[in-house]
């Protein structure tokens, strides 16, 4: 990881290129962690900002979307002076991706202001990439600057496992895979990286972590949004793509991976792969005992009303996209083998939030014949991802008082209440770290290559089975009965996570 005292001098001189600096990402997650990164004094205030889109904007329009940008996203350390200060060094280039003209001018512009590092940042819908990245080649922007060059990538890469491995043929013919910084924006939460920190930090858990005592794991990401303004994307996309082959997928192989050897880039990546290999392959008939789809009907969530996913503007009428998936994955290694990983996510569920339940087994015999509130297996450990970050340990207690009861009670750690500070977007940590070198938090081609195979075993099942009609669920609710039916076949049952 990044060593924080790392000098900033190193910095001195560098650039971000931001292809797609109009769009949404850069407003909503990229200018703010720039600014933030450069309040925090972990970049230099200089540091040189170019951005290349299509719309017709000057560097003077760009500012004013910037300033907007950081007043929006973070109002509360917003200073006139030092956005002045941080952005005083911003360029636009107006070029269709396939324009040699807009290139040319990003060679001149890198070149008469002696960029020493750069990093090009492909902010842009994927559509894109394969363009971009071809000409960043063939200006040779790759072997322009004398320092260091890198490329951002944002996800999706790729839409299937073919798709992935083509895009991964075209970057490493341009570049090396070191100066390749895929994102998955999940991994640069706090909580997230707090994953191995818990795990290898301390002493206590690890013992514990396998499959004598995990009786199952539940990896939930629930979120109330719906599909928003981006039906064109979701539509060819669905859970499985938006969710699932990155950011669950991750959550897993954080959560199964073994000690790495070191805390490095290829150390911690080489566990996870690991993890991704050892996932038992479904056949075609499995995906659809393993897998459970629905999509999310008009409902409520809290007091708005919201419409069906048939009914937003963009999507078909006859859509079996899903917006919700659950899937039973065993990750067949010593470890873990025989124990299930349930893994769901949706949109428009009844709250926003992220967890990883590690479900103890019961305990070998039970000596108390009391009431019992606890349950059989009283023991969860309940790691918060978001948004109420924490980790709560569940276990039976014995309720004061003459009459022989068990409650279940919980040890609790709250990072608000305890660290009494902000937690960062993930976009800060990222961005930083790819300014640093350091690849860690991105995943790797091997990697990401290894998550499509996984994923395109689902795609195709489901491909094999065309279906007219999803099971539905009413909007915030916590999908259909199938989801609940889906998870009993193995005598389990879903967390009731709004209870904590
Ligand atoms: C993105 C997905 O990668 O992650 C979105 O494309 C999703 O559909 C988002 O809403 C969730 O991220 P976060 O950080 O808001 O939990």
């Amino acid at each position: 990881m990044t060593d924080n005292k790392a000098p900033i001098e190193q910095l001195k001189n560098s650039a971000i290129v931001i292809y797609g600096v109009t769009g949404d990402l850069t407003k909503r997650k990229l200018i703010p962690a720039i600014y933030e990164l450069a309040l925090l004094g972990r970049i230099p205030e200089d540091i040189h900002i170019i951005g290349f889109a299509r719309r017709d904007w000057t560097a003077e329009i760009l500012f004013d979307n910037f300033y907007e940008a950081v007043k929006s996203s973070l109002p509360e350390i917003i200073d006139d002076e030092k956005i002045k200060l941080i952005f005083q060094n911003i360029h636009y280039i107006q070029s269709d991706f396939n324009d040699n003209s807009g290139y040319k001018s990003l060679v001149k512009y890198l070149t008469q202001k002696k960029i020493k590092n750069v990093i090009y940042y492909l902010a842009t819908p994927p559509e894109a990439y394969e363009e971009i990245i071809e000409n960043i080649g063939k200006h040779k922007l790759n072997h322009l600057v004398s320092g260091w060059t890198r490329a951002v990538i944002e996800k999706p890469y790729g839409r299937n496992l073919e798709t992935a491995k083509e895009l991964d043929v075209l970057v490493h013919s341009v570049f090396e895979e070191n100066q390749v910084y895929r994102i998955d924006h999940f991994l640069g939460k706090e909580t997230v990286q707090n994953i191995l920190v818990l795990r290898f930090a301390n002493g206590i858990f690890e013992p514990l972590w396998n499959r004598q005592y995990v009786d199952h794991v539940q990896i939930t990401v629930a979120e109330t949004v719906g599909v928003e303004t981006r039906a064109g994307y979701y539509e060819t996309s669905g859970v499985v793509r938006d969710m699932f082959q990155n950011h669950l997928m991750q959550l897993l192989a954080l959560t199964a991976m073994e000690s790495p050897v070191g805390f490095t880039a290829d150390c911690v990546r080489d566990e996870k792969v690991k993890v991704f290999n050892a996932l038992r392959p479904y056949t075609k008939d499995e995906v659809l005992l393993h897998t459970f789809r629905a999509q999310y009907a008009s409902g409520s969530i809290g007091e708005n009303r919201v419409k069906g996913y048939k009914d937003e503007v963009g999507v078909s009428p006859s859509s079996v996209t899903e917006t919700f998936l659950a899937t039973r994955i065993f990750v067949d290694n010593w470890r873990w083998s025989g124990v299930p990983f349930y893994l769901r996510s949706g949109k428009r569920l009844p709250i926003r939030m992220t967890e990883i339940a590690i479900q103890f087994k019961q305990v070998p015999l039970s000596l108390f014949n009391w009431q019992n509130f606890a349950g059989d297996a009283p023991n969860v450990l309940v790691l918060r991802l978001q948004p109420d970050e924490g980790i709560t340990l569940t276990f039976g207690a014995k309720l004061p008082g003459p009459i022989n009861q068990i409650a279940s009670v919980k040890m609790d750690f709250d990072y608000g209440d305890t660290f009494k500070t902000r937690t960062p977007e993930a976009y800060v940590r990222l961005i930083q770290d790819a300014l640093y070198g350091d690849a860690t938090l991105f995943t790797r081609a091997d990697e990401v290559i290894a998550q499509w195979s996984f994923t395109n075993r689902i795609i195709e099942g489901w491909a094999e089975s065309a279906i007219k009609y999803l099971p539905v669920y009413e909007a915030g609710t916590w999908g259909p009965p199938g989801a609940d039916f889906f998870i009993q076949k193995n005598n389990h049952k879903w967390r009731n996570v709004e209870s904590g």
